[in-house]
């Protein structure tokens, strides 16, 4: 498949399928309930936050390198392809499965009535707008209409990880 192609049939199968044996094995870990289950859950929370913050921070340095490509050349279609995986096989399911464990989680311990966790909430909120945001911008890449200066995207790639930074002192200290 070239970079300047659309999601694919295949593609979107790929990504059904995922979601279906997640959505599965969420249904078999409510009805198997094993002993221990919170900490299951945690640490595939780790392991989600992991991969959506990695990717978060790359895919706006990949914007940075794409603008100096000239629309069209072959390193730019180089850098739309990168950024569409990155994008769909890594930060996409990424964070659908922090949402999925973070909010079991927050219902399973009732954190959600602590005041930490809901500051947490508004700035995990901001991230996933961030997410959006990002999702344009990649939009405007795929189709050779970006018209932000490299500086713009290095600027954005600091938010996730102040972001990240707020979000990992509230949860561990629980401040208030
Ligand atoms: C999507 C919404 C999210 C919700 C509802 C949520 C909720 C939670 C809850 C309830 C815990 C368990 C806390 C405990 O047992 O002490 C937790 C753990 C954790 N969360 Fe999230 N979270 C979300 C997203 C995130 C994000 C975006 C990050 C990082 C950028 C993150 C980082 C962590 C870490 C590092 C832990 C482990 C803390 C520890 O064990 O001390 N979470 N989360």
């Amino acid at each position: 498949m070239t970079a300047v192609e659309k999601t694919s049939p295949a593609q979107k199968w790929r990504w059904l399928i995922a979601l279906i044996i997640t959505a599965a094995g969420v249904l078999a870990l409510i009805y198997w309930s094993p002993q221990g289950l919170y900490l299951w859950l945690k640490a595939f929370h780790i392991i989600s936050v992991i991969a959506w913050m990695a990717g978060m921070l790359y895919l706006p340095r990949l914007f940075v390198y794409h603008c100096d490509a000239e629309p069209g050349s072959k390193q730019s279609e180089t850098f739309k392809l990168m950024e569409r995986r990155l994008l769909t096989v890594i930060i996409n399911p990424a964070m659908t499965a922090t949402w999925i464990f973070g909010l079991w989680l927050a219902y399973d311990s009732e954190f959600y009535r602590e005041h930490w966790l809901q500051a947490k909430f508004v700035l995990v909120i901001l991230l996933s707008a961030l997410h959006g945001q990002m999702v344009r911008w990649f939009r405007d890449f795929q189709n050779d209409r970006n018209k932000r200066p490299a500086k713009f995207y290095r600027v954005m790639n600091e938010l996730p990880a102040v972001l990240m930074v707020l979000i990992v002192l509230l949860v561990v200290l629980k401040p208030f």
